[in-house]
């Protein structure tokens, strides 16, 4: 066995790769080993630490002292010298938002925030999604069979977004058009040609943000998370910076987009894949609600999160030194058995399925988990009524952009018999 830091590497921890196919197809299937075994592990091939069980995993996320949240976002790939002078020509100067900030600076921000996300807030968002997932269900639902993620769930979220950040109508359109998918570039192992190509859309969403965001500043009196920090901003300059508000404007797009519709099209695929509870959430709605806290028990769409040790401590009684990278496999933890009871199974009538850690946990915990938890909830409601006899197209391969964290299917094809549609007998 290699040595690292002193620390010998068992084979298992030297073979990890988690841009290999097994850990692509089922990220807690690929770390069982781990779990049983070696619970916190160097891997010499990502330079991180990596922590897979309940209790461990928690505990890394509790303390954010210990364990800085500021690499978050870092590139896991190392950037090319191109894409850092295409970014630089957009003069993108994406600074910490809150998901990567240290204290002291976090908390406050964070609390100046937090209003918008409460759920008396999020009431007034339902409606909206609801008559989004509505219309998009209405493009397909004669037509037998659809890609769900193509079709509807990759758009829906990111819309929400948009309308929950006080986005105005005109400019939804050049946004939705920049917000491609991030996780290639900061979870995965982009060649240099997609790094240039993301980063010619990051300068461009960057710099289109900023438009909107000044925009807003001069009739900051509307609804939306970024018109509230603005008006926050009035009283607090020294805590909600110029620069920060045209982060968050970004960051925020992406945030609640990527995560939520890859969390739908999961939690889609697994409720199909057990038909007996889709059937059970078609008889009983009511159920929905513990359904989606299962699924992102189950089949979180954030796979593994990270932090920065910044000062010699241990991790599950294993000493990591200070600037020690982590990869917490919060995915991991949602399957431990120590923790769930047949973990591994879909049991809607679970009693501990929120304390999955899917979210997060702690300070940082997601602001938008609420948000997030609702669209999901709606989705479900409108597809379950509209087309209970939905099926997953047999034999399909699903397919997931390698990467450490964010997961979902790309695609996601079901199908119906359009005249057995409950609304045809029941107009
Ligand atoms: C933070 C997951 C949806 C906004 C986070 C974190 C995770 C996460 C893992 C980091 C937690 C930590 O470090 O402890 C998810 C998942 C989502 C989702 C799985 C969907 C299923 C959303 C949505 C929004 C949002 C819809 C916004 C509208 C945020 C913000 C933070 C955050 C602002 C930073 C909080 C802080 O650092 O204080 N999310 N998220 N998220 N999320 Fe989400």
């Amino acid at each position: 066995a290699a040595a690292a830091g002193g620390c010998p590497v068992s084979p298992r921890a030297s073979a990890f790769d988690p841009f290999g196919a097994e850990y692509q197809a089922d990220p807690p299937a690929a770390v069982r080993w781990s779990r049983d075994e070696e619970p916190v592990f160097y891997s010499p091939s990502l330079g991180y630490w990596v922590v897979t069980r309940y209790d461990d995993v928690k505990a890394v996320f509790r303390d954010n002292i210990t364990f800085s949240p500021s690499i978050a976002l870092e590139k896991i790939t190392p950037v090319s010298a191109e894409a850092t002078a295409t970014l630089e020509r957009y003069g993108y100067a994406m600074n910490r938002t809150l998901v990567n900030e240290d204290e002291p600076e976090h908390m406050p921000r964070r609390r100046l925030l937090m209003d918008p996300f409460t759920p008396q807030r999020l009431v007034h968002h339902e409606p909206m999604v609801r008559r989004l997932a509505r219309e998009y269900v209405d493009r397909f639902v004669d037509a037998g069979k659809a890609d769900l993620v193509d079709e509807m769930l990759w758009e829906v979220p990111l819309t929400v977004a948009l309308h929950f950040l006080g986005v105005p109508e005109e400019d939804m359109a050049t946004l939705r058009k920049y917000s491609i998918a991030h996780t290639v570039n900061t979870w995965g192992r982009p060649s240099p040609e997609e790094q240039v190509t993301v980063a010619e859309n990051v300068g461009k969403f960057w710099q289109y943000a900023g438009t909107v965001l000044d925009k807003l500043r001069k009739d900051p009196s509307g609804h939306g998370w970024i018109p509230y920090s603005i008006r926050a901003q009035r009283e607090h300059p020294e805590v909600i910076t110029d620069s920060y508000l045209h982060s968050i404007m970004m960051a925020g797009i992406v945030a609640a987009h990527e995560t939520t519709a890859n969390a739908a099209a999961n939690a889609i695929k697994l409720l199909l894949e057990n038909r007996e509870v889709w059937e059970e959430i078609c008889a009983d709605p009511g159920l929905i609600p513990h359904a989606v806290e299962e699924c992102l028990r189950h089949s979180g769409s954030v796979a593994a999160w990270r932090r920065l040790v910044t000062r010699d401590t241990t991790v599950g009684g294993v000493p990591v030194p200070r600037g020690a990278k982590l990869l917490i496999v919060n995915s991991s933890a949602n399957r431990d058995e120590r923790h769930f009871d047949n973990a591994d199974e879909v049991d809607i009538r679970r009693d501990n399925a929120t304390d999955h850690l899917t979210f997060g946990y702690g300070s940082h915990q997601c602001m938008g988990k609420n948000l997030a938890r609702m669209e999901l909830q709606v989705f479900l409601e409108e597809l379950t009524r509209r087309l209970p006899h939905l099926e997953l197209v047999p034999d399909q391969e699903f397919t997931y952009v390698p990467n450490t964290s964010f997961r979902g299917p790309e695609h996601l094809w079901v199908q119906w018999d359009p005249a057995a549609n409950p609304e045809r007998a029941d107009p």
